[in-house]
C-alpha cells in the first residue's frame, strides 16, 4: 500500500482508524483504502451510519453557534477529528480554539490548516489525561482560564472504555474551568430497535485500535451529573436546537448533552 507524502511513519495505514473512518463518512480526503473499506462494510450492516455522522457534525455546528450566542469565546475541542467541513474556528471565527486529538493525522492536518492563525491551534493529547491538555503550553498561551471555556467532547467518549472512568474524566474538566463554562458532548448509545445493527458494527470496531463503547442514556446522564443541563437536556443530536425549518431524520442512536459548570 502506497504511503502518501503527508503521512508520517508512525501512522499505521494498514488498519482502520476512527478519525479517518469518520473523515471518510463525512466526505473528507484524509483517509486510506483500509478506512474506506471498513466504513463501507459497516455501512452495509447499518445503512444509516453515514447520516448519523452528518447529524453529529451538524450538531457540533449548532452547539458552537449556541455557545457563541451565549457569550462563549473560547473552545477546547477535544477529540476534534480530522478538520473537515464545519470546523469550530469556521463556525466561530472570532473565538479562541484549541483542537485536541490523539490521532497524528488529525493533529498534523489541523496544524497545517491553522499555521499562522492568531488564536487557533491543534495539539496532540489524550483526553483521558485532562491535566496534559489543560496545562499544555499552547493551551495556557491561548486560553484564559479565568474566563468561560467550552469543552467539546463530541462523538469521542464512546472511544473511552469504562475502566478509564469517563464520568470522572469529565468531572476533572468541569472542576478545572471557571463557573459559567460549558461541557458539550455527544455519545453513541444502545437503543432497543437498533441493537442488531449496532452490535454488528461494534464487532467490526472491536477489531480496530479504536473500539466503540456505546452506553445507555442513563450512563450518559451520569456523565453530566453536577452540571446544569441546557434545555432540552439529553436528547438525540437531531433534537438539540434543530435548525428552524430543518428536516433532519431523527437519530436516536447518538445523544447530545450540554451542561453549564457551577
Ligand atoms: C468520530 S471522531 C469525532 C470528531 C469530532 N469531534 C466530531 O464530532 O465531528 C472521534 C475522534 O476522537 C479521537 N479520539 C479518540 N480517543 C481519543 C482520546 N483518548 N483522546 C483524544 N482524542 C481521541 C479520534 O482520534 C477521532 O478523531
Amino acid at each position: 500500500m502506497e504511503r502518501p507524502g503527508w503521512v508520517s511513519d508512525e501512522v499505521d495505514i494498514t488498519v482502520p482508524n476512527a478519525a479517518r473512518v469518520y473523515d471518510f463518512a463525512l466526505g473528507g480526503f484524509h483517509n486510506f483504502e483500509v478506512d474506506r473499506m471498513f466504513f463501507e462494510r459497516a455501512e452495509e450492516m447499518w445503512p444509516g451510519l453515514r447520516l448519523i455522522a452528518h447529524a453529529n457534525r451538524a450538531y457540533l455546528r449548532r452547539v458552537v453557534q449556541w455557545l457563541t450566542a451565549a457569550g462563549v469565546r473560547q473552545f477546547l475541542d477535544v477529540g476534534s477529528g480530522i478538520p473537515t467541513l464545519g470546523n469550530v474556528h469556521e463556525t466561530a471565527p472570532d473565538a479562541t480554539v484549541v483542537y485536541v486529538d490523539i490521532d497524528p493525522v488529525a493533529v498534523s492536518h489541523g496544524r497545517a490548516i491553522l499555521a499562522g492563525h492568531p488564536h487557533a491551534t491543534a495539539i496532540r493529547a489524550d483526553l483521558r489525561r485532562p491535566e496534559d491538555i489543560l496545562g499544555h503550553p499552547e493551551v495556557t498561551d491561548l486560553v484564559d482560564f479565568t474566563r468561560p471555556v467550552a469543552v467539546l467532547l463530541i462523538a469521542v467518549l464512546h472511544f473511552v472504555p469504562d475502566e478509564d472512568k469517563p464520568a470522572d474524566i469529565i468531572a476533572r474538566y468541569r472542576d478545572a474551568v471557571v463557573g459559567g463554562s460549558y461541557i458539550a458532548l455527544s455519545h453513541g448509545i444502545h437503543t432497543t430497535d437498533l441493537t442488531d445493527e449496532q452490535e454488528k458494527v461494534r464487532d467490526l470496531y472491536r477489531h480496530t485500535p479504536t473500539p466503540v463503547i456505546t452506553r445507555t442514556p442513563a450512563e450518559v446522564a451520569g456523565m453530566v451529573a453536577g452540571l446544569e443541563l441546557v434545555p432540552p437536556g439529553i436528547v438525540p443530536v437531531t433534537d438539540w436546537h434543530p435548525d428552524p425549518g430543518g428536516d433532519e431524520e431523527p437519530q436516536p442512536a447518538i445523544l447530545a448533552a450540554v451542561g453549564r459548570t457551577p
